[in-house]
C-alpha cells in the first residue's frame, strides 16, 4: 500500500562532516531512535514517500541545510531524503544542551543528583524560550512539508486511487511542544492527516516530574497530547505518561488495563498494544506501547560481511580463548558503565577462579561531549578500567579492554562472540543491544540484563535479571551466566533471539502507521 510518511527529529539519519580537502562526507547518526525508524521507513511498500525532518547539528550539516535544505540519505538503507532545519546556534544549543540533554533526559531517566540538581532559575527560563522557539521551527517546517504534500496528492488521486493520508511522526523528548504547535499550523489541506508522537526513553512518575516548573511540566504534557497516539516502548513508561497527565492537567485518563472498578485486567502484562486513551481539551490521545526489537536477517547479513569478521579475528586472539564478557554501550549516564565495571571488579575479586580465565569487552562509544557531566563520567569510566587492569593484569592476561572509539562493525563482532552480554542501565527506554546480542550469537550467550530496561518486559524470561544499582548481585549475575550450561544457555539465547525479532522495525513503525488510521 502507498504510504506517506513524516518523520521529525532532532537527529537525522544522517549527518555530515568536512573532509580534509572541505568535501562534505555523511555518516549514519547514531542511537535506536535512529535505527527504529531508518529501517522501519526502509520496509515501507513501494510507491510510498516519507521525508525526514531534522535539525543541522554540525557546521558542516548547516552547509548542506542552507545547500537547499535536503540532503539525501546517500548509502542508508532507507535513502530517505532529508531536510534539515539551519536552526540559530544560540536557540539550539539551549534547546539541546540545556533543556533536552540536561533537564528532560535527566528527568525522563530520574537521574537528577537531586542535593544539587536540577536548578530552575532565570537561566532555564531563558533556555525554555529557545526550547519553544526550536519546537516552533520544527512545526512550521512540518506544516509547510505537509501543506505541501497534501495539496499534490489531492491533485494526483484526480488521476489514480486515493493513498491513505499523510502521517506524521513525531521522536522524542527534544519535540514534545511539537504535536499541539503542529495541530495548531496545520492548514486545510492537511488537517486531516494523523499525528504520532514516540517517545523513545522512559517516562517519570508523578512525583519525580513534578520536579518540573508547574508551567513547563504542564506545556510539555500539553504539546504531547496534541498527536493522536502517544507511543512509548514499554508499558511502565506508557503508565507514567499516563499518570502525569491526570496528576498535573487533571485529563480524563482510561487505562485499557484498569477496570472501571479499579481491578487490573489480566491482559495487563501485554508487551504491546492500546495502553489507554487521555482526553484533553477536547481532544482524545490513544497512548500505545510499541517495543521495537530487531530485523534478524538484515541483522545477520551484515554480520557475514568482511569488516565484521576481520573484527572478529582480531577480537578472538585478543580473547585468546578466555571466555568473553561484552558490553556495548554510548556513554550515557543512564548506561551505568562504572557501576558494571565494578561488578566485573568484584567478580574477579570474589570468585579468583575467574582470573585468567575470563576477558571484558567493554565498548564506550562517545555521547554528548558537550556536557560537563559526561566528560566526567567518561573519565569515571576510564579511570576505573585503568584500575582494574592494573591490580588484575599479568605478563599474559588483560582482564578487561575498554574501547572508546565507536565503530559498528567491531560492536558486531563482539556480539557474536559474547558468551556473557552484559547490559545493566539505570533505566533504558528500550535497550536494542540486549536484543542484537542474541541474534548475533554464535554459540549462544548469556544476558544478564538491568530490570530498569524497557527491554526486560519482552525479555525478562530468559535473561538473568538484576537491579543496576546491586553491584554485588550483578557479579553474582555474571558469574551464574558464565557458569551456565552450554544447553541452557543455547536455549536461553534462541528464545532471547526469537523475541527480540518478533517485533522488527518494520513492524514497530508499520503498526504505528495503521493505528493511525487513513
Ligand atoms: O536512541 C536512544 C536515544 O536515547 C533517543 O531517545 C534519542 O533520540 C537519542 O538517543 C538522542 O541522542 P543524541 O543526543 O545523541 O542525539
Amino acid at each position: 500500500m502507498n504510504q506517506r510518511v513524516l518523520v521529525a527529529s532532532n537527529r537525522g539519519p544522517i549527518s555530515y562532516q568536512f573532509g580534509a580537502d572541505g568535501s562534505l562526507t555523511g555518516r549514519r547518526g547514531g542511537g535506536g531512535m535512529i535505527a527504529g525508524v531508518t529501517d522501519g521507513l526502509a520496509a515501507l511498500g513501494p510507491g510510498s514517500s516519507a521525508t525526514w525532518i531534522c535539525a543541522a547539528l554540525s557546521d558542516a550539516d548547516r552547509v548542506v541545510a542552507r545547500q537547499g535544505g535536503a540532503g539525501l540519505g546517500e548509502g542508508l538503507r532507507a535513502g530517505v531524503p532529508v531536510r534539515m532545519l539551519d536552526i540559530p546556534p544560540g536557540i539550539f544549543g539551549r534547546a539541546y544542551n540545556n533543556v533536552a540533554n540536561s533537564t528532560l533526559w535527566f528527568l525522563l531517566h530520574q537521574l537528577f543528583d537531586t542535593p544539587n540538581q536540577p536548578q530552575f532559575g532565570a537561566g532555564f527560563r531563558r533556555d525554555w524560550e529557545s526550547y519553544v522557539a526550536y519546537n516552533e521551527m520544527f512545526a512550521d517546517a512540518l506544516a509547510q512539508e505537509a501543506g505541501a504534500q497534501e495539496a499534490e496528492a489531492h491533485q494526483a488521486a484526480q488521476d489514480r486511487p486515493a493513498s491513505p493520508g499523510l502521517r506524521i511522526l513525531v521522536q522524542d523528548y527534544h519535540l514534545c511542544l511539537v504535536p499541539r504547535l503542529l495541530r495548531d499550523r496545520l492548514g486545510d489541506a492537511a488537517r486531516g492527516a494523523g499525528v504520532g508522537y514516540f517517545c523513545h526513553t522512559p517516562w517519570a512518575p508523578p512525583d519525580y516530574y513534578r520536579m518540573l516548573p508547574a508551567d513547563t511540566a504542564r506545556a510539555l504534557l500539553d504539546g504531547i497530547l496534541g498527536a493522536d497516539r502517544a507511543g512509548f516502548h514499554a508499558g511502565r513508561w506508557a503508565t507514567a505518561f499516563m499518570d502525569c497527565c491526570a496528576a498535573l492537567l487533571g485529563a480524563d485518563v482510561v487505562r485499557a488495563d484498569v477496570e472501571p472498578d479499579g481491578v487490573e485486567r489480566a491482559s495487563a502484562n501485554r508487551p504491546g498494544g492500546t495502553a489507554g486513551w487521555v482526553t484533553y481539551r477536547g481532544h482524545v490521545t490513544e497512548v500505545a506501547v510499541h517495543p521495537l526489537g530487531v530485523d534478524a536477517s538484515a541483522l545477520r547479513e551484515r554480520d557475514r560481511a568482511g569488516d565484521v569478521q576481520a573484527h572478529a579475528g582480531i577480537l578472538r586472539q585478543a580473547a585468546g580463548g578466555r571466555k568473553l564478557i561484552v558490553r556495548v554501550d554510548r556513554t550515557e549516564l543512564s548506561k551505568n558503565i562504572v557501576r558494571g565495571l565494578a561488578a566485573y571488579r568484584e567478580l574477579l575479586t570474589t570468585r579468583p577462579q575467574w582470573r585468567g580465565r575470563v576477558v571484558h569487552l567493554a565498548f564506550a562509544y562517545p555521547s554528548r561531549s558537550d556536557l560537563a557531566e559526561y566528560r566526567a563520567y567518561t573519565e569515571r569510566v576510564r579511570q576505573l578500567a585503568l584500575e582494574i587492569t592494573g591490580e588484575f593484569g599479568t605478563a599474559d592476561w588483560n582482564p578487561l579492554i575498554l574501547e572508546v572509539k565507536d565503530d559498528y562493525p567491531r560492536s558486531l563482532a563482539a556480539c557474536a562472540l559474547a558468551d556473557v552480554l552484559l547490559v545493566n542501565p539505570i533505566r533504558d527506554g528500550m535497550n536494542l543491544v540486549a536484543q542484537e546480542g542474541p541474534v548475533l550469537s554464535e554459540r549462544g550467550c548469556a544476558l544478564v540484563l538491568s530490570r530498569e530496561a524497557g527491554a526486560a518486559a519482552t525479555l525478562a524470561g530468559d535473561a538473568l535479571l538484576v537491579n543496576p544499582y546491586d553491584i554485588t548481585e550483578t557479579a553474582e549475575a555474571l558469574h551464574q551466566a558464565l557458569t551456565m550450561s552450554e544447553a541452557e544457555r543455547q536455549r536461553r539465547s534462541t528464545a532471547l533471539a526469537a523475541t527480540a525479532a518478533a517485533d522488527p522495525p518494520a513492524r514497530w513503525l508499520g503498526d504505528q502507521l495503521a493505528s493511525l488510521g487513513s
